[in-house]
């Protein structure tokens, strides 16, 4: 039988992971006119030449199964008074658009209010490791809104970026 290395505790992997800080965003994407989005920490860049961006969603994500169908996506970044943005779509309400407002992106997929900036992707590719898929996307057009600061997530609580 293959080694698998030392049994990590769960919930220790998650505490010390939690360690790490990050930004949020909101991934979204449209299947049959119907809007779909979670929020995201695990975001980042990954190639500049050409342009790719990735982040892992849980296999269970609802949404991963329509971003996969879609096959495109845009990566809302979040702004520091947008904490209650990122509550609603880190839940498993069935109507997350409600009471926000949004417009649809180059690619058709909802471009949030009010956020710092949007990535506009298609998967390029799809990565099962564990129970995460590391979703890749070829950027295909981005821009900033406003120089707000961002909302961070750190130790499982929100915060800002002070200087
Ligand atoms: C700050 C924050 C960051 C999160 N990051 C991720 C992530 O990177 N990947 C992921 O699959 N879920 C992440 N989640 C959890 C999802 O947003 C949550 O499970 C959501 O309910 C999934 O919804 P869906 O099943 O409708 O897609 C995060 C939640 C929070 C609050």
């Amino acid at each position: 039988m293959a080694d698998n290395g030392p049994v990590i505790d769960p919930a220790h992997f998650r505490q010390v992971l939690g360690h790490f800080p990050s930004g949020v965003c909101v991934v979204t994407t449209v299947v049959d006119g119907a809007p779909a989005g979670f929020a995201v920490g695990s975001f980042a860049s990954v190639s500049l030449d050409p342009p790719l961006v990735l982040f892992c969603a849980a296999n269970v994500s609802s949404t991963l199964e329509r971003i996969t169908r879609a096959g495109a996506m845009c990566v809302n970044v979040l702004a520091e008074d947008q904490e209650a943005v990122c509550r609603n779509f880190a839940s498993k309400s069935t109507d997350k658009f409600a009471g926000v407002g949004w417009q649809p992106s180059g690619n058709g997929c909802p471009r949030l209010d009010g956020v710092l900036a949007h990535i506009d992707a298609h998967v390029s590719d799809q990565v099962v490791e564990g129970d995460h898929t590391v979703v890749i996307g070829r950027v295909t057009d981005l821009a900033v809104h406003h120089e707000g600061g961002p909302l961070l997530y750190y130790r499982g609580g929100y915060g800002r970026f002070v200087i």
